[in-house]
């Protein structure tokens, strides 16, 4: 990959677009070494830009889904004690006494997303997905810190394992609370906006190969200015893509139709929001007749 337009245009080739504050920030990850910490409104395509990145670079994808009380044993790894219990019964049986050191050894060591990908073989580095740390609680980031600086992870009884291909990180947040200083730090930053408007276009164009061209332009520009209103969740790109859908499933070509007000739902997920979603769309078609 000589520079980030190649880049762009392999993710372009798996559906996924980028502008070029985006294909520079995946460009610098993959060349630096460096994880990458995205942000941006919901719906804006952080998480599906690590999938894209890995189908891109034809590697697998190694994902962690953060929530509160996540775990270094859900995260990192874990110690097998159905096994090790096992094990002590089957030395006792047979009087062959067993160490700490039999016990603690890698054959009892459960990999969990982090140190998988730590341990991958290479030789193409695979895409690790922290998704949604703020989610997590934020002592979980004091354990990631190691890792994210090092690609490194210290199991005491084992000792240091150092990814010999580092893995791609991409952590995404929703900003729901700020993230640790010495997080930050260890990684290259993205904000991504939502899609100018042709982009967006071209997202449900082929998120929704049938629908027409019309539809996906004026369903695409509404959207973009709902944005703009006073809404308890804007729409994101997902619910965009929802709407065309639906819209041409009912054989809808604009947002003339009668169909736009019923199908609302995709776009508008409260009932403050749907009643601005629908007096927006009321003057919206007003305009258009
Ligand atoms: N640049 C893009 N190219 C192609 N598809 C996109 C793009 N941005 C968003 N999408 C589509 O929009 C939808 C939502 O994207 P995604 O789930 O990645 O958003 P997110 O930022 O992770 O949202 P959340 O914060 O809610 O998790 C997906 O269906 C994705 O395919
Ligand atoms: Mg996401």
């Amino acid at each position: 990959m000589k520079d980030p337009l190649a880049l762009a245009r392999r993710l372009d080739a798996v559906d996924y677009l980028v502008d070029d504050g985006l294909a520079m920030a995946l460009f610098l990850a993959l060349k630096l070494g460096k994880p990458l910490l995205l942000e941006g409104e919901p719906g804006v395509g952080k998480t599906t830009a690590a999938k894209a990145l890995a189908r891109a670079l034809d590697t697998p994808l190694i994902r962690l889904q953060c929530y509160e009380g996540l775990t270094a044993g859900e995260a990192l790894y874990e110690w097998n004690y159905q096994r090790q219990l096992l094990a002590i019964r089957l030395a006792e049986a047979q009087h062959t006494p067993l160490t700490d050191a039999d016990l603690f050894s890698a054959e009892f060591l459960q990999e969990r997303p982090i140190l998988r990908a730590v341990r991958h073989p290479g030789p193409v580095p695979p895409v690790l997905l922290i998704d949604e740390i703020d989610r997590a609680d934020d002592e979980f980031e004091a354990l990631l810190l190691e890792f994210l600086g090092e690609a490194g992870i210290t199991i005491p009884e084992l000792g240091t394992y150092t990814a010999s291909t580092p893995p791609v990180v991409v952590l995404t947040s929703n900003r729901s609370r700020e993230l640790h200083d010495a997080l930050r730090r260890r990684c290259l930053y993205h904000w991504i906006e939502y899609p100018q408007p042709g982009r967006a276009a071209e997202i449900v164009r082929r998120a929704v190969p049938g629908a027409a061209e019309p539809l996906i332009r004026t369903a695409t520009e509404f959207v973009g200015g709902v944005r703009g209103l006073e809404l308890d969740k804007a729409p994101g790109m997902a619910e965009v893509i929802d709407w065309v859908a639906a819209l041409s499933v009912l054989g809808a070509t604009d947002l003339a139709a009668d169909d736009a007000r019923w199908t609302i739902g995709a776009i508008a997920k409260t009932p403050d929001d749907r009643a601005a979603v629908a007096t927006a769309l009321g003057t919206h078609q007003e305009s258009q007749l």
